[in-house]
């Protein structure tokens, strides 16, 4: 696979076509990944459920994700590589630039944080300083406790409204790329036609630039719960790389997700 980088997911967008992406944890599912192309691959911290078996993100620390950062890297050379940046390692554009170099310098291409407009200073501060962004709005999974729960984001006009604005000023800020998560399809997709960078969608419909899946979601042996926009491609095909080859086609085709798996 050649190396990917941000220039490939901004002609994509350009081009309409659809980009498929997974999480990882490991170098072996990493490699297997890249041999499959699978263009991007996320460190995320959901890794604090799936793998160390928590209830949430919040335990996960930034050397969990600069050790499995290592690992994926090692698995993977050439995916655009995201980590995302754990529970209050960037309450402060200060902290979050010291804590994002440590994730660059294990071998991250890009670094992911949830929330809205307040982390614009952030992500200027950041990409200002070379480290690239995702933002991560919607369902942001680092504020269960105060949203109360795993919930859909966005379905009142104000807050789809303001979402939409966060986008903006995020992206106006230097965000590179924007992930929706558990929100309806329809703001998904007015989000992503408002912007220039591309948006990858989880439990987003199909009308965003790439979708993402937890790895364990996809294979179906996720210890939690299985969201209801996740789909077992492993079910349907018996067999772990014919598995991801689906799920890219599918998601390249816009066939997955669909209705079945979209939030209205
Ligand atoms: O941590 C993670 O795996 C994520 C995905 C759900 C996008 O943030």
């Amino acid at each position: 696979m050649k190396k990917i980088t941000i220039n490939d997911l901004m002609q994509w967008k350009q081009e309409g076509k659809k980009f498929p992406t997974s999480t990882a944890y490991d170098a072996s599912f990493a490699q297997i990944f890249e041999s499959q192309n699978m263009p991007l691959l996320l460190v995320g911290d959901s890794l604090g459920m799936v793998l160390q078996g928590q209830p949430d993100t919040l335990p996960v620390t930034l050397d969990d994700m600069i050790y499995h950062t290592k690992c994926v890297r090692n698995g993977s050379p050439n995916c655009l590589l995201m980590t995302d940046m754990p529970f209050m390692t960037y309450a402060t554009p200060e902290e979050a630039c010291k804590n994002a170099a440590l994730i660059m310098q294990a071998g991250a291409n890009m670094v992911k944080i949830e929330g809205g407009s307040w982390l614009a200073d952030t992500v200027k501060m950041l990409t200002e300083r070379s480290v690239p962004v995702c933002a991560h709005l919607g369902l942001t999974p680092q504020s269960v406790h105060i949203v109360g729960g795993y919930k859909v984001q966005g379905r009142q006009e104000k807050q789809a409204e303001q979402m939409l604005q966060d986008a903006i000023e995020l992206q106006n800020a230097g965000a590179q790329i924007i992930l929706l998560e558990c929100v309806p399809a329809s703001l998904a997709a007015k989000i992503t036609r408002s912007l220039d960078v591309p948006v990858i969608g989880i439990g987003a419909g199909p009308d965003t630039d790439g979708q993402i899946l937890v790895m364990h979601d996809m294979f179906g042996i996720s210890a939690n719960y299985m969201p209801k926009f996740s789909k077992n491609f492993l079910a349907e095909t018996g067999d772990l790389r014919q598995a991801i080859a689906k799920y890219m086609e599918d998601v390249e085709r816009g066939i997955f997700p669909d209705e079945a798996h979209t939030i209205a």
